[in-house]
């Protein structure tokens, strides 16, 4: 009888789920989806509240501001940055750097997918300068120095 029960519980647990799923077309990362979650998050989230911050280091951008997705900002601490100490940010958290190239903004992004970051330029009518299929080959070696915050460099330059 009461095995009878938890089997009955979980059938309508697996069977809900699968429901659930249904008609849920998975996130595919390309250039493409990835600009559009570069529009459809444009005007929120901006580190440091929007202030254009100068190239620092040895930034190949130049003057840019930042922003980031709801959800990469739930990982974010009081002074909006990544805790240092090894702290990673979720899957499907976008950082988005909105350079301030003359007569245009373009992106250089981040989003993060399979715990790991996939990494693209775009101009601002969406054409990749950078595309994702050269996964981050001439992004990642900048991007990886000490302190390592998720291979994010503003928060220690900035
Ligand atoms: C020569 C070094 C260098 C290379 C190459 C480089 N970056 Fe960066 N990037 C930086 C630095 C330094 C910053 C910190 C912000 C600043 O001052 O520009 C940065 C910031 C960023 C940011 C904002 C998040 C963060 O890490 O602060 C994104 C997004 C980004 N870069 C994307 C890219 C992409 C995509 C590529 C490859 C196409 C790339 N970067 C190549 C040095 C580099």
């Amino acid at each position: 009888m009461r095995n009878g029960f938890i089997l009955s519980l979980l059938l309508t647990i697996i069977l809900s789920s699968c429901t659930k799923d249904k008609g849920q077309v998975p996130f595919q990362v390309n250039d493409r989806s990835v600009f559009d979650l570069v529009l459809q998050t444009a005007g929120s989230g901006y580190y440091q509240s929007g202030a254009v911050l100068p190239g620092a280091g040895n930034s190949p951008h130049g003057s840019f501001k930042l922003r980031m997705n709801n959800v990469a900002q739930r990982i974010l601490n009081s002074a909006g940055e990544l805790p240092a100490g090894g702290a990673v940010f979720p899957d499907s958290s976008l950082i988005v750097k909105e350079i301030q190239s003359p007569g245009e903004i373009q992106y250089a992004v981040m989003y993060k997918n399979g715990r790991s970051w996939a990494w693209a330029e775009f101009r601002g009518d969406g054409k990749a300068i950078y595309t994702i299929t050269a996964n981050g080959a001439s992004c990642i070696s900048c991007h990886s120095v000490t302190p390592n915050r998720d291979l994010v460099r503003t928060f220690d330059l900035h």
